[in-house]
């Protein structure tokens, strides 16, 4: 009897399935940068992963100008729009965009620097981890299946398995013994197919 079978998989362009467990983790020594885009390892990272051509978007570019779309908070710097990131997350269609940029602040307390710096109110919704997780959340929902997201901080969480993304390659840059390790995950959305089993 021929019957179909839904498999979740990673796929490549051509829809062949990826081995996906071997997850690739490299670890390097860099300098420390604000800009973690400059970060030498990080940007060849980057080069690697995102898809050309492809639909991007940085929601905290600062002043990078890498993705098809930027946004930062923050009015200085020079991006496509100055929105609370969540906000320019929801400007974007359900499943449109290839690759996300995803570098936030990496604890509660950058997350107030900047809002005090830029006069905005800081609370506990503001500063505590669904400050984190909602973003997650859209850029689950704004991703095509087989996008990728590559997100940098001091964990190796990622988008994560639950939002239906899986690990494909982690970075560990190493600042030397008084700094933070950068971490940059880089996961896949997974996505869908029917596969034809002929089974007795
Ligand atoms: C870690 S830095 C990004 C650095 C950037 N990837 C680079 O390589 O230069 C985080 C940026 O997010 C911006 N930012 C902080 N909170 C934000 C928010 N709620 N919405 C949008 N941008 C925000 C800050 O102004 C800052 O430029």
């Amino acid at each position: 009897m021929r019957c179909w079978r839904l498999v979740n998989d990673l796929l490549d362009s051509n829809g062949n399935a990826l081995n996906s467990d071997n997850m690739r983790i490299e670890r390097v020594w860099a300098m420390p940068n604000k800009h973690t885009f400059d970060i030498k390892p990080i940007r060849k990272l980057i080069e690697e992963e995102m898809p050309r051509p492809g639909f991007s978007v940085d929601p905290f570019a600062n002043k990078q100008k890498l993705a098809s779309v930027t946004n930062d908070l923050d009015p200085q710097y020079d991006t496509d729009y100055n929105l609370e990131a969540i906000d320019f997350l929801k400007i974007f269609d359900t499943e449109t965009v290839d690759f996300v940029l995803f570098d936030p602040p990496y604890t509660p307390r950058q997350v107030s620097e900047v809002y005090k710096r830029l006069g905005k109110t800081v609370n506990m919704e503001t500063t505590q981890s669904s400050y984190w997780s909602n973003l997650k959340d859209e850029i689950q929902r704004i991703v095509k299946p087989g996008g990728a997201v590559i997100s940098c901080g001091w964990n190796s969480q990622g988008v994560g398995k639950t939002r239906g993304f899986k690990i494909e390659r982690i970075l560990l840059v190493c600042h030397g013994g008084n700094h933070n390790d950068t971490i940059c995950v880089v996961d896949k959305k997974i996505q869908s197919r029917l596969l034809v089993v002929d089974e007795e």
